[in-house]
This record gives C-alpha cells, structure tokens and sequence, in this order.
C-alpha cells in the first residue's frame, strides 16, 4: 500500500523542473541575487495577477505583516485584534511591532473571523484589524471592513493562504490597507525558500515598505528610517515568476478536488467547513471537525493516508501570548480540538482522490 501525505511538493517539482532550472541559471548568469530585476518582474506580475496598485516583495510572510504594520504607524500603546483561530504569524506582525493583540473568537460554522466577537474586542486602543483568510477561504470582508471605517481602523489582510481568492468577485488582498502574503514552499504559490510579499493600493505605505525593507534607505547609503534586512531575493522571485503563470490551473485542480470531497464525502461524522455564496475558496487546506480526532486520524494512517492538524493550539492559549486578560474563545478552541486536514494538493490523481472519499465513508 503506497502512503499518501497531507501534501506532496516533489510532485509538482518534476512537472516545472526545466522552467526552474532555467530561472536559477538566469538569476546565477546575471547575479541578481538580492532585489533587482527578477524581484521588479515578479511584483510587476503580481500586482497585475491580484488586481493592485503595489508589491513589495520581502523575505517571508511574517515579515509582510510586520512591515505592513510599521507603515501604519502601529506601535507601543496600541491594540490589533486577530483571530485565535490561525496560524501564529497572523499575530507575530503587530506584537513585533510593539502593539497588543487581542485575539477574537472564529465562527462556529465558517471558523473564519467573526465580526461580532471582534466588536467584542474593540477598545479605545483599538487601532487595526488582522483579518486572515484562513484555508484559502475569505472571511466576511464587508462585515469586518464596515467595524474598521466606524472605528476609524485600519485592516491588514493577512493572504498567507489564499492566493487568487475571491470574496463576491474580487480578490482577496485589494480590501484592506495593506495585505501580507506567504510565499512559503507548501502554500499556494510557494518559493523554494522563505519568501513573501506586501500587497497595497496605497502608495504611501508602498514607499515606506520599499525604505523599511531594505536598511532604511531609499538611496544606496543615505537611510532616512531604522530598517531591516528584510528583501526579496532574485533566485525566489525567479522562482515564483515561473510558478504563477501555473497558479491558475492549480487553483482550479484544488477547487474541484474541494468540489469532489464537498459533494462525496457523506459521513455525518465529518463536519465541514460552511461556505457562504460570497466565497471562492483556493482550498489551500481542507479541514474538518470529527468528534474523535485521534480515532479519525489512526483509521485514515492504518489505510495509508495522513492527515494534518491546522492548528492543535489556538493562537490565544500558546505559551508564548500573555495570560492576563485572554478572553476565552470558545469556537476556536472547539476547533482546535476537533480539526483534521485532508489531502490536498493539485497534483492528488482522482484516484486518491477517490480513496481518501472512500476512507472517510467508511470511518
Ligand atoms: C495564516 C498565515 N499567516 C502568516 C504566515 C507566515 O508566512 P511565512 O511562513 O512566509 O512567514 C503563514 C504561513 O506560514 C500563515 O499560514
């Protein structure tokens, strides 16, 4: 019996694998390591593939999120509402920034942001939403992005997993202020290294992230602001720049994938992720909730297939967040306990895709 994981990367290396050897050769050829041509091509097609004025491309997805922050001005003495229900980076940006985050809870059904639990978090201090479009899924952008205007915040998209998403017809990343994308190696469009981007209609938080990134300084040796290292290399813009003109048919290959397990997988004991009309999915993840994981998890190992956990702990009961004031978030935590994530990757054959259907049933 051949072992299928969550999600297999080496697949999809042997279909590009002339495409990215070339665009190495061509960033090694012409030693444009670090910023330069490469990295100006990719944002050009970027900005042009989510529909925005603006990309910076930067050195990973956390660090999008913190220079997003640092171009709002976002700092010591304010708060950032996020989502316990997410990854850690969506709240690494704002606390490296000097801010406190506030976690709200997630939806019971859609297990994205609720709007209701983050007016629950509003305070004077208030000054940014995290708004995460988790799984690949959008959240519910006009009910958080109406909070922001009547309070007079900013909102930070975090697109880390939702690359060409769309929410009522409009991609994901063109709502907030600034939006932070990961371009880590298993997500959607994923470098082969660390890499990330910062996407923003606004060109003044452009040209503050373009002096941020890169030591401050706009001009080589004259730094007008404290910066980072914090740049886009050549070879991984190359690398993504190959990749993206795939993106398209590797999204469809994931939403029909997400189609298949949506319409077949029948077991009432596997809960699914509520898809409201407003949402395009890019499924980059397919997560459940069953009563019991464990048991779930070592029926789907015995017949071959692995499974994934995103994520066992909620955001607001790691080790590493503060524990005075911590509200309780009883949907995320529910979630936490409960989620599995099922093979998903364009490159799964109907025949897998068929076997993991088939397990589920007969769990
Ligand atoms: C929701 C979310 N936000 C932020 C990040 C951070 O991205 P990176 O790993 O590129 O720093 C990730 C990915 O790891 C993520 O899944």
């Amino acid at each position: 019996m051949t072992e299928l994981n969550f999600m297999d990367l080496s697949r999809q290396y042997e279909g590009i694998k002339e495409e990215i050897r070339q665009a190495f050769d061509d960033v090694c050829s012409q030693t444009a390591f670090v910023g330069g041509p490469f990295v100006e091509k990719f944002e050009d097609e970027f900005s042009s593939f989510v529909g925005a004025r603006h990309t910076i491309g930067v050195s990973n997805g956390t660090d999008a999120l913190f220079l997003a922050c640092k171009a709002l001005g976002i700092g010591p003495g304010d708060e950032v509402i996020v989502p316990a229900n997410t990854f850690i980076a969506s709240a690494w940006g704002p606390i490296h920034a000097g801010a406190d985050v506030i976690f709200s809870d997630c939806q019971k059904d859609t297990w994205e942001i609720d709007p209701k639990s983050v007016e629950d978090c509003l305070t004077k201090k208030t000054k940014a939403i995290v708004g995460v479009h988790l799984y690949g899924q959008p959240f519910d952008v006009d009910a958080i992005k109406s909070i922001a205007y009547e309070n007079e915040l900013y909102l930070i998209e975090d697109c880390a997993q939702a690359h060409c998403a769309m929410y009522k017809g409009r991609p994901v990343g063109t709502f907030g202020d600034a939006s932070g994308f990961s371009f880590y190696p298993g997500k959607n469009l994923g470098a082969y290294g660390d890499a990330g981007a910062v996407v923003t209609n606004n060109d003044d938080i452009d040209s503050a992230i373009r002096i941020l990134r890169n030591q401050g300084s706009h001009i080589r040796y004259h730094h007008e602001k404290v910066g980072y290292n914090m740049r886009l290399d050549g070879i991984q813009a190359a690398i993504l720049s190959v990749k993206l003109k795939y993106l398209r048919s590797w999204t469809r290959r994931r939403q029909d994938i997400a189609a298949s397990y949506d319409r077949e997988i029948t077991n009432g004991h596997i809960i699914k992720q509520k898809r409201p009309a407003y949402v395009e999915s890019v499924h980059h993840l397919y997560v459940v909730c069953v009563d019991d994981r464990d048991s779930f998890i070592k029926h789907m190992k015995e017949n071959g297939v692995l499974c994934g956990i995103h994520y066992p702990i909620p955001c607001h009961l790691q080790s590493a967040m503060k524990k005075e004031g911590i509200r309780d978030c009883p949907n995320a935590e529910f979630q936490s306990e409960h989620c599995v994530s099922l093979p998903m990757f364009p490159e799964l054959t109907d025949v897998e895709v068929n076997r993991v259907i088939d397990l589920c049933n007969s769990y």
